[in-house]
């Protein structure tokens, strides 16, 4: 399989899915269009693919969900990207986005984010920063969960070297969960047409990192305890994401998840563009914090 490493990366947000595990909220809206305390939940991954410094990204969602998704957040002119919107018929496996996304990428590496995932760390932008500078082969993060039997789990050897990774085991073989970033090269289509569904019935992203494990090109990354990485798949778990983000707002004065203020310091929009944005924001209290912040 050829690599096109000279392709800027592409960003992939996958929002697609029922939701079903929040019934009934979810049954009317998506998912990752649901408050995360005081914006949309997909505002934060797509923040995390803008740190990484990735402007042309696809938003995977349900057919009915895309047009909410569009209502939202547009084409991305107003935050200086280039977003495509992709509709997921059914949910069969996150390895499946990169079958939908195969055009759109076009040969280019790519960083998949998934829209109901909450990162927030120091040197968050230096670690993508590294997987993004990587030629060929794909970087995964590992963390610590106490819960590591929802996710996929790193199994290391004796020598700590990533010897397997395994979707939702019985019997966990590390406390390590594989996040929902994966930071792929430009041959990830080509193999995920390779894989077969798994007993669930889902193309597994798991098995498409087991490929590049099998060529020794897979990197894991720890994030270290000085991360959080958020759930939101239940309840009690979204109101404990969005209490996180008001904690920490409150306390620094500084938004979590913000991209216009990612685009502007980044020079992706114009001070006028920015103006245009928070006189459009006025009377909520983000558009007052990027006022307050850039007035
Ligand atoms: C998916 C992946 C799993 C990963 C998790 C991260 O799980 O299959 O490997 O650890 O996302 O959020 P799912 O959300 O499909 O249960």
């Amino acid at each position: 399989m050829t690599d096109a490493p000279n392709k800027p990366r592409k960003g992939i947000i996958l929002a697609g899915g029922t939701g079903s595990r929040l019934w009934p909220i979810t049954l009317g809206v998506s998912k990752q269009l649901l408050p995360l305390y005081d914006k949309p939940m997909v505002y934060y991954p797509l923040s995390v693919l803008m740190l990484a410094g990735i402007r042309e990204i696809a938003i995977i969602t349900t057919p009915e969900d895309q047009a909410q998704f569009q209502r939202l957040i547009g084409d991305g002119a107003q935050w200086g990207l280039r977003l495509t919107y992709i509709a997921q018929p059914s949910p069969d496996g996150l390895a499946q986005a990169y079958l939908l996304a195969e055009d759109f990428l076009d040969g280019a590496p790519s960083a998949m984010v998934l829209g109901d995932n909450i990162f927030f760390g120091h040197g968050l932008p230096e670690m993508m920063a590294s997987a993004d500078s990587q030629p060929a082969g794909g970087t995964v993060f590992g963390y610590r969960v106490a819960d590591p039997e929802r996710y996929g789990v790193v199994a290391f050897d004796a020598d700590g070297a990533v010897q397997a990774i395994i979707e939702k085991p019985a019997k966990p073989p590390s406390n390590y969960a594989v996040t929902g970033l994966y930071f792929l090269d430009g041959t990830a289509p080509a193999r995920a047409r390779t894989l077969t569904p798994s007993a669930r019935g889902e193309l597994e992203i798991t098995s498409l990192l087991e490929t590049y494990l099998a060529d020794g090109t897979l990197r894991v990354e720890t994030m270290g305890r000085g991360y959080a990485w958020l759930d939101t798949g239940t309840h009690e778990s979204l109101l404990d994401a969005g209490n996180f983000v008001r904690t920490l707002q409150a306390r620094q004065g500084l938004q979590v998840g913000c991209p216009e203020e990612i685009s502007f310091t980044k020079g992706w929009i114009s001070r006028a563009e920015l103006d245009a944005q928070i006189a459009r924001l006025g009377k909520s209290s983000y558009g007052k914090y990027l006022a307050a912040q850039f007035g």
